[in-house]
């Protein structure tokens, strides 16, 4: 019996999830050079130090690694996408614009690459379409900055998981308003209270910012961006418009196992309000997220999903909903609607459902708006 196989376009979107650098691989000297933009390199042996590249037999490059008998790795920066574009399209002088200087081994290395690694092949392995060209490493160099990566078919930042910590805390810092409304974020005093230095209070800042929770003032730098009535209104809308959409394309495929996966994380949130407060707050608030992103998520578009995550919807209730302890049963119950009218298939009462409780959202910030002058 045949062993059972994995289809090509199958395997290339699966392993598409495994993140790496880009690099250009060059090789040749003077006018007659190569090159081609690779992810497949890795790091073989340290002592002695080796490289390898994999690079398909039908792309010339191949043919001129073999015939020099030598490459060059040029690992890209973040800022240089475009130019990972360049190496991977077929042209007559791909180094076109591109400052290039000679390398020890002579080989033209990309001047602004964030490191450079000459080789010397010792051994080439074939493997598929692919040679594997084994490289023993004779020069080595780099710079400082931050790399260019690859993951499912785009070109992306790298980010420290302390960085992603960091951010939560300044996050956490923000929603329990350590820093005043309308108020400056001094960088040094948010870097102190963090116990940071101040280059990761700033990158936490610029995601803070992109969250809405705080925003670039020309003369006072980053400043608490205020919560009023507008800012509610228009996230809860948004949410609204992401729902009632995601209704209209889906309600008449969601299957029975996904109204029970609704129904669980309907009644995971329901546990954390009872009897018109919290039982924990940010229970509630996870839960509550967790459900409509679900149900956002039933629609299978990708774009509709990713709008929903960008709509700081957490922001928002944290800094609202979040104030006071007490609340309100409606919010359960109309939610609770919601859920009921999707198993039922019911158009007409799972959008009502929608918008009754959108208007209950935005009324209930009205309230406590009111209670503290208009912003929060
Ligand atoms: C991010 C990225 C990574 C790539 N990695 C490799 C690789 O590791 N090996 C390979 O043979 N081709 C890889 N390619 C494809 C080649 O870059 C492309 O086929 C080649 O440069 C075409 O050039 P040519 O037509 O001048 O031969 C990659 C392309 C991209 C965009």
């Amino acid at each position: 019996m045949d062993a059972p196989s994995v289809d090509a376009a199958h395997f290339r979107h699966v392993v598409g999830h495994l993140a790496s650098g880009v690099t250009v691989i060059t090789t040749g000297t003077g006018e007659s050079r190569n090159g081609m933009t690779a992810s497949s390199v890795t790091s073989l042996s340290a002592d002695p130090p080796m490289m390898l590249a994999c690079i398909n037999n039908a792309v010339p490059t191949a043919e001129a690694v073999s015939k020099s008998g030598r490459y060059a790795v040029n690992v890209l920066g973040d800022g240089q996408g475009e130019l990972a574009r360049q190496f991977a399209t077929a042209a007559a002088d791909k180094f076109r614009g591109v400052a290039v200087h000679p390398g020890t081994l002579g080989l033209p290395l990309l001047s602004d690459a964030l490191a450079h690694i000459e080789c010397e092949v010792v051994e080439e392995v074939t493997g598929g379409t692919h040679t594997i060209f084994l490289g023993r490493v004779r020069s080595a160099t780099a710079g400082n900055g931050q790399p260019l990566t690859y993951f499912r078919g785009g070109f992306g930042r790298f980010a420290f998981a302390s960085d992603d910590e960091v951010y939560g805390r300044a996050r956490e810092l923000v929603l329990s308003r350590a820093y005043p409304a309308d108020k400056a974020v001094p960088l040094e005093d948010l870097a102190t209270r963090l116990g940071v230095d101040q280059a990761a209070a700033f990158y936490a800042l610029t995601r803070l910012s992109s969250d809405g929770l705080v925003r670039r003032d020309a003369d006072r730098g980053y400043v608490i961006a205020p919560l009023d009535v507008r800012t509610s209104d228009e996230t809860f809308d948004a949410r609204l418009t992401v729902e009632l959409g995601v209704l209209a394309l889906a309600l008449d495929r969601i299957t029975d196992d996904e109204v029970a996966g609704l129904r669980r994380r309907f009644d995971a949130m329901a546990a954390q309000l009872v009897g018109d407060r919290f039982v924990d707050f940010h229970g509630y608030l996870d839960a509550n997220y967790a459900l409509h992103e679900y149900l956002v998520s039933l629609a299978g578009n990708p774009l509709l999903t990713a709008t929903f995550g960008r709509l700081s919807i957490k922001s928002v209730m944290t800094r609202s909903f979040g104030a006071t302890p007490s609340t309100s049963q409606k919010f359960v119950e109309v939610q609770g609607r919601l859920v009921d009218a999707i198993a039922r298939r019911d158009a007409d009462g799972a959008r009502q459902a929608a918008i009754d409780y959108c208007e209950a959202a935005k009324e209930r910030v009205r309230e406590i708006l009111s209670l503290t002058g208009g912003h929060l």
